[in-house]
């Protein structure tokens, strides 16, 4: 399929017809949807294989200190935290983002997890003073330069950088681009082919990137199981079932997922900061 001729007038109107279904040309808020509407915490691309792909590539040792850039409501910050044995700090500017994390850990054995509100382009944490970051769909939204020079401040010497990313395989036209922000996220706005990746992160100093595209899958249930634990999965799918909005949304993603693979990926990148001689 190509995608760019889902993109349609529709009665004077853009929209992009996928599957059979219509959706106004507008950018999507995957994000906010996967939060308020369907109900599920892991918020990047890729969801937990990709954040387990992460953990392998950045050879975590217990009590490093770990910093989470753009955390949401943390899920997969306390999964890093309980997998790694690290000391794992969540940052967002979201408030809403960061009340709900905080009371996901209150109580809990969750004493190596915080979260503080923080611009990630602004951090408020001293030159050096983390062993390992990370970055799950994140920098898509942001000035790239700026964020990776934050990484590579706050960085200590010989530290790493653990990134996904939304990733192009093959540029894409403008109207390819706008199919992919309206029926997935307005994320595809930020996103870049692999070797632009790269080149950013070591534009900013970073040394020795590494860059390897996935396939974007739509999530199945074992994963969302695994992810959200049994009482929220039961709660994701009785929304699933009942709200037909919910339903649309997510047949037309899967629709685009399973016909345009050529065109996008979650690409899992990594760099270290020198180490100083
Ligand atoms: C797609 S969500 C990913 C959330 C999380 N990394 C996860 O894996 O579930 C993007 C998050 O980045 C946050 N964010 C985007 N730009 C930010 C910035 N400049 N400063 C702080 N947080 C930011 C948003 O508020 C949102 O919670």
């Amino acid at each position: 399929m190509n995608p760019e001729s889902l993109l349609i007038e529709d009665n004077g109107k853009s929209v992009v017809k996928v599957g059979g279904f219509i959706l106004p040309a507008e950018n999507f808020n995957l994000a906010k949807f996967l939060r308020d509407d369907l109900g599920t915490t892991w918020l990047h691309a890729g969801g937990l294989p990709s954040t387990l792909r992460l953990i392998e590539k950045l050879d975590f040792e217990p009590g490093m200190r770990v910093l989470d850039l753009g955390c949401g409501v943390g899920s997969a910050t306390r999964y890093l935290a309980r997998k790694t044995g690290c000391q794992v700090v969540g940052v967002d500017f979201d408030p809403e983002m960061i009340r709900r994390a905080r009371e996901s850990t209150r109580g809990s054995a969750y004493a190596n997890v915080r979260y503080e509100r923080m611009d990630v382009l602004h951090t408020d944490f001293p030159d050096a003073s983390f062993d390992r970051v990370v970055i799950q769909s994140v920098a898509c939204f942001n000035d790239k330069p700026a964020l990776f020079r934050e990484v590579l401040r706050v960085l200590k010497p010989g530290g790493m950088v653990g990134m996904n990313e939304v990733t192009w395989l093959k540029p894409p036209t403008p109207q390819i681009e706008q199919v992919m922000c309206s029926t997935i996220c307005e994320t595809f706005r930020g996103a870049e082919l692999a070797g632009e990746w790269v080149r950013l992160l070591e534009a900013a100093g970073l040394h020795g990137a590494s860059a390897e595209a996935h396939p974007f899958n739509a999530s199945t249930a074992y994963q969302i199981l695994r992810e959200e634990g049994v009482v929220n999965t039961l709660r994701i799918m009785w929304r699933v079932l009942t709200n037909p909005e919910i339903n649309m949304r997510l047949s037309a993603m899967s629709e685009l997922f399973r016909n345009c693979p050529e065109y996008f990926s979650y690409g899992i990148y990594t760099a270290r900061k020198p180490s100083m001689r």
